[in-house]
């Protein structure tokens, strides 16, 4: 005969075990509705996230809206990381929800290779490049940091560029300035390598990560369309550099490939 106290004790580790399986790790993307951010939402969604995919326009990004009515697990928000005032909103709106990834994805060239060559630089168009790829991702992480912190994996990652890199600028007959671009990211590495020493003793781990060359429409306005790999490959191997990450990795310049880029 078997015991009822044995019984009790199945029943209870059976629900321990059960719950454990249910509970669904959360993410939130901005620059969501094309391109890499895109394709990180599908990713995470088909591998069961909870995916908060946030973009500047919501109503009208019809790709992600499809992906949403596909993967009941997505849920979409408005988002413009440069306005500060809808950060803050949408962090209230959030609040008591723990976010396992924040992944700062939105990202601008900041006009064609040919706005960003001296003798013909936009500097309005640059207060505009920074305020959406170094300003934004560190307003993102500061608004959200209570969200990362009461999650399990507290994960901040920034989708930064290979071509921020000094240590690899060298001119190659790929080379090109792009001076907007390129010192906005590099400006964001700095600013997330200080994140991640701020916030190790947290439990937070920082990812400063490049896609690699992607095509996308990003890529087609810098003059370098046709040369990438699909947004699938791309972002198949940063999920994968972001499971990775940890305390040793945290604040490290990852490339798609797994490799330590140089500052
Ligand atoms: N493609 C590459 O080869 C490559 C290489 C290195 C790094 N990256 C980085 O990867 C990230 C994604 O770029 P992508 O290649 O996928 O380019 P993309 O197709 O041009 O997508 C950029 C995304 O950022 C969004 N975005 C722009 N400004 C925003 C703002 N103020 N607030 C919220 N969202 C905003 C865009 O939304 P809208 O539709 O509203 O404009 C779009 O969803 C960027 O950070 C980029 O720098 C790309």
């Amino acid at each position: 005969m078997v015991s009822k106290k044995l019984i009790y004790l199945i029943i209870s580790v059976s629900i321990i075990i059960f719950n454990h399986k249910i509970e669904s790790k959360t993410i939130l993307i901005t620059g969501s509705n094309r391109g890499i951010g895109l394709e990180f939402v599908n990713q995470y969604a088909q591998n069961g996230w909870n995916v908060i995919a946030t973009s500047r326009t919501p109503s009208d990004d019809m790709e992600l809206i499809k992906l949403s009515e596909k993967y009941k697990n997505i849920s979409i928000y408005g988002l413009d990381v440069t306005k500060h005032k809808q950060i803050d909103l949408l962090a209230k709106e959030l609040k008591d929800i723990p976010i396992d990834i924040l992944l700062n994805n939105a990202g601008i060239l900041g006009g064609n290779e040919n706005l960003q060559k001296i003798g013909n630089l936009d500097f309005k168009s640059m207060e505009n490049v920074y305020k959406t790829n170094a300003i934004g991702p560190l307003k993102v992480a500061e608004a959200f940091l209570e969200n990362v912190i009461t999650s399990n994996e507290k994960k901040i990652i920034v989708i930064t560029s290979g071509t921020a890199s000094i240590g690899n600028v060298k001119k190659s007959k790929y080379y090109k300035p792009l001076y907007l671009y390129r010192m906005s990211k590099t400006a964001i590495n700095m600013g997330y390598k200080n994140l991640a020493l701020e916030l190790a003793p947290k439990g937070v781990h920082v990812g400063i990560m490049a896609p690699g060359i992607v095509e996308t429409r990003l890529l087609q306005q810098a003059g370098y369309s046709g040369m990438g790999m699909t947004t699938k490959e791309s972002v198949k191997n940063v999920i994968r550099n972001i499971e990775n990450l940890d305390s040793e990795t945290s604040g490290q310049y990852i490339l798609f490939n797994g490799k330590i880029l140089p500052w």
